[in-house]
């Protein structure tokens, strides 16, 4: 018989669902929240508002581009945390309901072991044991990956997250929320000619908070002699700040596939799009000889499919929860 798994992911300001059928995606469809966009952030209350809205609509989307009936389901697995409490009882909320509707078990999911595990939702993928730099709005980790369900994080940033230097940088250069992809995009014009300084680290941890900061001063400096300094460089301001965070990134990735001896490099999380990231890594990773593990688009950002996978591997192992789960907004992978 088959295992058919529904995931449910609704952990910030995405709510998606996906269906997997003996490991393979059926179906991953996500509703993505717009309404942040004028608050230059994600604001919680409007967020577990929309997931209420969205999550049924979603939900009987991704059911029925799967092709399948509720009753074939053989377990739910949900994102129980990190994230945003509100947004988290959603999804866990209604998670305990349908599977108490259909008499199924549920399976609780880490969101970041998720991303990492987004990396099995498609081919090639990663053999153990791999590196996986994980880098999202909340999070930036290098996570040594043994196997589905045995990870440890070896570095991780002790301020900032690679997501919010770029968001918090938009905001400062007056760029709409996530402001990652319009940098990016803006970046793809202009060239790397302002330089600002790497922080001095110890071990395979990241900082970020110095970042935007000598941003902020550096454009307080430049708009006091040029008041359309942004608006003339735009361009250019926005390939030196992702040149830099990228640096950032690659310097410490590179230490720790050093230091491990590990050769097989994964990228993953809503950073992971970043075109600049993406093809680093692939130039890095031929120069060192390292199978680079990149996902597609729709795995990067947050997604069901990735809740779904992992939902599948502790639905393997019998590691299932029961109705008095609770969604936890700190939780370590
Ligand atoms: O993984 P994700 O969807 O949500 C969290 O778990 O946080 O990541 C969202 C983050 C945001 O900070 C967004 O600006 C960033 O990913 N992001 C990007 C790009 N696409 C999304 N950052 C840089 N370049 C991109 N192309
Ligand atoms: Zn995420």
């Amino acid at each position: 018989m088959s295992t058919i798994i529904l995931g449910i992911e609704s952990s910030c300001d995405d709510t998606s669902a996906a269906v997997l059928k003996d490991g393979e995606i059926l179906s991953n469809h996500t509703a993505t929240q717009i309404a942040h966009k004028e608050y230059g952030g994600v604001v919680p209350e409007v967020a577990s508002r929309a997931h209420q809205i969205n999550i049924i609509p979603v939900i009987d989307l991704a059911i029925k581009q799967a092709g399948i009936k509720k009753s074939d389901i053989s377990a739910i697995a949900f994102t129980r945390g990190p994230g945003l409490m509100g947004s988290l009882l959603v999804g866990v909320s209604f998670a305990k309901a349908m599977a108490m509707s259909l008499d199924v078990p549920m399976v609780e999911v880490n969101h970041m072991k998720g991303h990492v595990l987004a990396h099995f939702a498609e081919n090639p993928k990663p053999k153990f044991p791999f590196l996986c730099l994980t880098v999202s709005g909340g999070h930036t980790q290098i996570v040594l990956v043994r196997d589905y369900l045995d990870m440890e994080v070896i570095g991780t940033t002790i301020d900032d997250a690679a997501g919010e230097a770029f968001d918090k940088t938009g905001k400062l250069l007056g760029l709409d929320y996530p402001a990652g992809p319009i940098i990016d995009k803006l970046a793809q014009q202009g060239q790397h000619v302002f330089q600002f300084p790497e922080p001095k680290i110890k071990d395979l941890d990241f900082s970020f908070s110095g970042l935007k900061t000598s941003i902020l001063y550096f454009l307080k400096k430049e708009i006091k002699k040029n008041p359309k300094f942004i608006e003339e460089n735009l361009n250019d301001i926005c390939a030196s700040v992702q040149t830099t965070i990228v640096t950032f990134l690659m310097n410490k990735l590179q230490k720790a596939a050093a230091q491990t001896g590990i050769k097989e490099i994964a990228i993953a999380g809503g950073v992971s799009a970043n075109s600049e990231l993406r093809h680093t890594l692939s130039k890095i990773g031929e120069e060192n000889g390292w199978n680079t593990y990149i996902p597609s688009f729709e795995f990067c950002t947050d997604n069901a499919a990735m809740i779904a996978v992992t939902g599948y591997y502790k639905f393997l192992k019998g590691e299932f929860v029961g109705q008095d789960v609770a969604p936890t907004a700190r939780y370590k992978i």
